[in-house]
């Protein structure tokens, strides 16, 4: 297939669409634009049965503990199971807990919303604050920015995660202390930005309000940590729990989602669990030649581990999934970033890729030009919905065209010939035209896959997210890693606990390499203070 070009796939098979296409309720795959064909497909689906992929996805869905290095399930599924089917963990049903925890989420959101609920002062909660990092950040904020039309009049969101103080300044700056609610959102409860975040909000609000009580009305926490939570000053009665088998990227689905549920309300809440939940039922039900996280985890592997892709692009034809690239940077690049098997070997080829990306039609006017006439191959995926939240004007067309402009361009590229028949239409001949020709050539067969939406809505966006955490699943099982713990984030937060002090302390420098040691005494000479 390295020798194929996609150009002659298509012309020599105008069912190429419908054949590579496939669909989950209000989700639609395209992925004819790939080098592939029926052969590779078989090939790929032969790998995946060749790991029993289909034994990891019953072991993983009926609460094994496959999370081998942590011994814990790996349950976010359980999370947005919808059936009256139970899932056990060491032998017991966590569903009634999942059930319990849905249903104190929803009083709560609707005292929140109704008004019922009131700060220190007597006055309604108009603005939530999410306090929290990595799992406890990124997919909530993604939720909340794509539904955002689906809030209530009245209540903001706003996400505090960086421990850089400007980003928490920046958000109370504008902000009504006696109107503001900030949900301590940490699995751990020992996250040292989240818990410095909360601090300095806590410092905030009761300068503000005048009064340490006022910390009871307008702070809640979730976590996993009831005793770490009590410690901070939050009563347990205003703490939202979950659970270990949910890992911290997974767990926008639990309480980790209750500043979306504050916004958008629980039904629309539950929406988004019920179209994950549809994915889900796709997952464990399709074969794997149509089944949609596995077809995009074989894609994946074709280009990451056969031809030998590094990266992946996530393209969002959408401002409001703008924050898609970087929860699923966490999603993958934090389950998949592995170069040791879940038996401890060391291995051989590449495994997860760099993802990245960027809003389109954004990214065509920045870094596009590398993609079309660069050297580098990019598998890209372009998200998209049909019906816009914000109609105006003609805005979705020229979107829409844009999008699928782009994926066509990257297919088909621009042959010798047809530029050299282009410039020579625009007058151009002799040896300004063979000067310019190379520059307007575009080798194209780019792949691409098309993820059409039909609107973002709490189901679609729901299976959305669940589509890409099912793919990264298929991935880690079939390059063999365990794709559910992350000993990699530990090693840099060992060496900042040792350097915090040494900041100030003047301790000796002895024990680290130059360039540390001169960055830590400039950083001494220059802080002031
Ligand atoms: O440092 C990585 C990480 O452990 C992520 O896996 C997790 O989502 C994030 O930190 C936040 O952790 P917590 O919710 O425990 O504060």
């Amino acid at each position: 297939m390295s020798r194929v070009h996609m150009r002659d796939l298509f012309d020599a098979d105008p069912g190429r669409f419908e054949r590579f296409s496939l669909e989950c309720g209000p989700l639609f795959l395209d992925y004819s634009k790939n080098r592939i064909d029926g052969t590779t497909l078989r090939l790929l689906t032969e790998l995946a049965e060749s790991v029993n992929l289909a034994d990891w996805m019953t072991r993983m869905r009926s609460g094994d503990k496959i999370n081998l290095s942590e011994n814990r399930a790996v349950l976010h599924t359980a999370l947005r199971n919808r059936s009256d089917e139970p899932v056990y963990v060491d032998g017991e049903d966590v569903m009634p807990g999942v059930r319990e925890v849905l249903q104190r989420m929803r009083r709560f959101t609707d005292r929140v919303r109704g008004g019922e609920w009131l700060g220190y002062t007597g006055k309604r909660i108009t603005t939530v604050v999410n306090i929290g990092i990595g799992g406890s950040d990124l997919g909530p904020m993604l939720v909340a920015r794509a539904l955002k039309p689906f809030g209530a009049a009245g209540i903001d969101t706003h996400f505090v995660s960086n421990v850089d103080g400007g980003h928490l300044s920046d958000v109370v700056a504008g902000l009504d202390a006696e109107t503001t609610l900030f949900v301590v959102t940490s699995k751990s409860f020992t996250t040292p930005e989240t818990l410095l975040n909360a601090e300095s909000a806590r410092d905030w609000l009761v300068a503000k309000l005048g009064h340490a009580d006022a910390v009871a009305r307008h702070f809640v926490a979730v976590s996993t940590n009831t005793p770490a939570v009590k410690a901070f000053g939050i009563d347990p009665d205003h703490m939202f729990g979950f659970w270990d088998w949910v890992g911290g990227r997974y767990s926008l689905w639990s309480a980790v989602g209750l500043t979306v549920a504050i916004q958008i309300g629980m039904d629309h809440f539950e929406a988004l669990l019920d179209g994950a939940y549809e994915m889900d039922c796709h997952f464990f039900s399709q074969p794997f030649e149509r089944n949609i996280p596995v077809i995009l985890a074989l894609l994946g592997i074709w280009y990451n581990t056969c031809f030998g892709a590094h990266t992946h692009a996530v393209i969002p034809y959408n401002q409001s999934l703008s924050r898609l690239p970087a929860h699923l940077q966490q999603l993958d690049m934090e389950s998949n970033g592995k170069r040791v098997t879940r038996d401890g070997f060391t291995l051989d080829f590449d495994t997860g890729p760099v993802i990245w990306g960027e809003v389109g039609v954004n990214c065509q006017h920045a870094f596009f030009q590398l993609l079309h006439q660069g050297t580098r191959l990019v598998p890209a995926d372009f998200v998209l919905a049909v019906k816009s939240n914000y109609p105006l004007g003609n805005h979705q067309d020229i979107l829409v065209a844009n999008c699928l402009a782009q994926t066509q361009a990257l297919m088909r590229g621009k042959s010798e010939a047809e530029a050299r028949a282009e410039l020579e239409a625009q007058g151009l001949t002799g040896e300004a035209l063979e000067q310019l020709l190379p520059h307007k050539v575009f080798p194209g067969n780019q792949p691409s896959n098309t993820i059409l939406l039909d609107r973002l809505t709490p189901r679609s966006v729901g299976g959305l997210i669940a589509m890409y955490e099912h793919k990264v699943f298929v991935q880690g099982v079939i390059w063999g890693l365990n794709s559910f713990d992350q000993w990699g984030v530990e090693y840099g937060k060992q060496l900042a606990k040792r350097i915090t002090p040494q900041l100030t302390d003047y301790s000796s420098l002895d024990t680290h390499d130059a360039s540390t040691r001169g960055l830590i005494e400039r950083y001494r000479r220059h802080r002031g203070g």
